[in-house]
């Protein structure tokens, strides 16, 4: 493999290092190695990048451009992604540990996809006129948020860049984004791409770091006027709080515990199927996972042993070639909170159907995991695991099911598998989430909204929904007399 050049701060279109000089190393979770070191960004680099970010928003070319222009500049990230697609789905892969056919089918289309619909929607923002009382005119203008500090988990790296930064820049707002330390790399490669398509400075600045130094300090500083986040519940509830001292508006897409249901009336195989794609999908760090398998009764023993078979013939093993179906965990941490998830549901009287275990001596992969005998109220079933770990609960009736399904403080997604229509329909309505899936799972388009109920946060990213959160209404009354 080629030498990997130290990552440096976006500022203003310019490459620097951190003020304080620092750097941290990257690491590669499927050998352990070194992959760069990228430089530390922490409060000092926030504050430049954030006054970097409110002159462009204040003046100057971003400002005055018009929208269908941003859109062509958006259209020309969405190109320069597509023509560079190869180099980016491996520098993803090398960093994530996610198979490089995830990286080639899932990550880099759906990344393009969004540069794409987002450059189409630029021109098409606008507010209304509205019959008011009186001799008035009244119209609404539909202005950007203005600063928006976003910061951005491990899990999708590139994607969720993709997923914020599209509707902030389609509505003219300026940015500072923080990837997340462990994966940094392919959200700095993006930074030359925005260059290349003719970003003017200071409208994308991109400040890797920590989430207590680097993160804290966006959420916090007074010039930004909008936090977005997408993370663990727990440093949700932290930034919302940060950013409660200025009043920041805030949007959180947090942790998940998605109720994957099938019914005894399903088509069992394609069941099968979506139970393997909703839980082992890049390794099970997904929050939409399906991690809690409901299965009908009657169907329980048939279901949990295809499934079994299944999980078993999965290739697990070097990102990097084609034919593995998953790769490594993303880090130390994530390997160890996963296993001792599985020791704490054996401790709950859960039994390790498959899995369980490490996958290789070296690198941080651990084996498609099946637990059974779970009920929901356990420890598995109430934490978001964030690994390729699925519990299987039982069910009795609809009605015995609605009551688990909706018994978590999460409400991401949901999968429902049957081929009854009216009762898909019903239970679409019953469950407390923000996507449900039926006959499907882990489906997306950028034009579809994505985002969660209850403690998986609010505010809905993807589609015109985004749109609400990097725009402000301004109402303007105009005297005809
Ligand atoms: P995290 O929530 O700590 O990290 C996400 C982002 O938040 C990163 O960019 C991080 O630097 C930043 N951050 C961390 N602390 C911060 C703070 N005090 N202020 C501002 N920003 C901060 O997630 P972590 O620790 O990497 O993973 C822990 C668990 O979180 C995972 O096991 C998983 O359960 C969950 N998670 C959920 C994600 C989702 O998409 N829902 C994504 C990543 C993690
Ligand atoms: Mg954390």
């Amino acid at each position: 493999m080629k030498e990997m050049k130290p990552g440096k701060i976006l500022i203003n279109n310019e490459w620097c290092e951190a003020q304080s000089g620092k750097r941290f190393s990257v690491i590669n979770p499927a050998t352990e190695q070194i992959l760069t070191e990228v430089a530390e960004g922490d409060a000092a680099d926030i504050d430049r990048a954030v006054q970097a970010a409110r002159n462009a928003f204040e003046q100057g070319p971003w400002k005055t451009m018009s929208a269908r222009e941003r859109g062509r500049i958006l259209n020309r990230v969405a190109m320069l992604l597509d023509k560079h697609k190869e180099d980016f789905a491996e520098l993803e892969t090398l960093n994530n540990g996610k198979p490089i056919s995830e990286t080639r089918n899932a990550d880099l289309p759906l990344s393009i996809e969004t540069f794409e619909y987002y450059a189409g929607l630029a021109d098409k923002i606008h507010g209304d006129t509205i019959p008011v009382n009186g001799n008035f005119f009244n119209y609404t203008l539909r202005e950007p948020a203005g600063v928006v500090g976003q910061i951005i988990p491990w899990n999708f790296p590139l994607l969720m860049a993709a997923w914020k930064l599209g509707p902030a820049l389609a509505t003219g707002c300026t940015v500072v984004l923080k990837p997340a330390e462990q994966t940094p790399l392919t959200a700095l490669k993006l930074g030359e791409l925005l260059m290349e398509a003719g970003l003017p400075p200071g409208v994308v600045n991109i400040v890797p770091g920590f989430g207590p130094t680097a993160g804290a300090a966006l959420a916090t500083h007074p010039e930004v006027d909008k936090v977005a986040f997408t993370g663990s519940t727990e440093v949700g509830k932290t930034v919302m709080k940060l950013a409660g001292d200025h009043l920041k508006r805030v949007s959180l897409e947090l942790g998940g515990k998605a109720p994957n249901i099938v019914f005894a009336d399903s088509d069992i195989d394609a069941a099968v199927n979506g139970a393997m794609r909703g839980i082992f999908f890049n390794q099970g760090e997904v929050c939409c996972a399906g991690s809690r398998l409901f299965l009908e009764e009657r169907i329980h023993d048939e279901f949990l042993s295809k499934l079994k078979t299944r999980a078993e013939k999965m290739i697990v093993g070097n990102p990097l070639d084609p034919k593995t179906q998953m790769g490594a965990q993303v880090s130390e941490d994530q390997f160890r909170k996963i296993l001792g998830y599985v020791e704490k549901g054996k401790s709950e009287g859960a039994k390790v159907v498959t899995g369980g275990i490490p996958a290789q001596p070296q690198g941080y992969f651990i084996k498609p995991t099946i637990l059974e005998g779970v009920n929901n109220r356990m420890k598995v079933a109430q934490e978001e695991i964030f690994g390729p770990v699925v519990c299987a609960i039982p069910f009795k009736n609809q009605e015995d099911l609605s009551r688990q399904a909706n018994d978590t403080v999460y409400g991401l997604s949901a999968g429902i598998w049957t081929r009854d229509i009216g009762k898909a329909h019903r239970l679409a309505k019953e469950i407390k989430a923000g996507t449900i899936w039926v006959n499907c799972y882990n489906c997306f388009d950028a034009a579809s909204p994505f985002g969660g109920f209850k403690q998986s946060g609010f505010g809905r990213e993807l589609g015109k929904y985004a749109l609400e959160l990097y725009t402000q209404v301004k109402s303007v009354w105009v005297s005809l007399d």
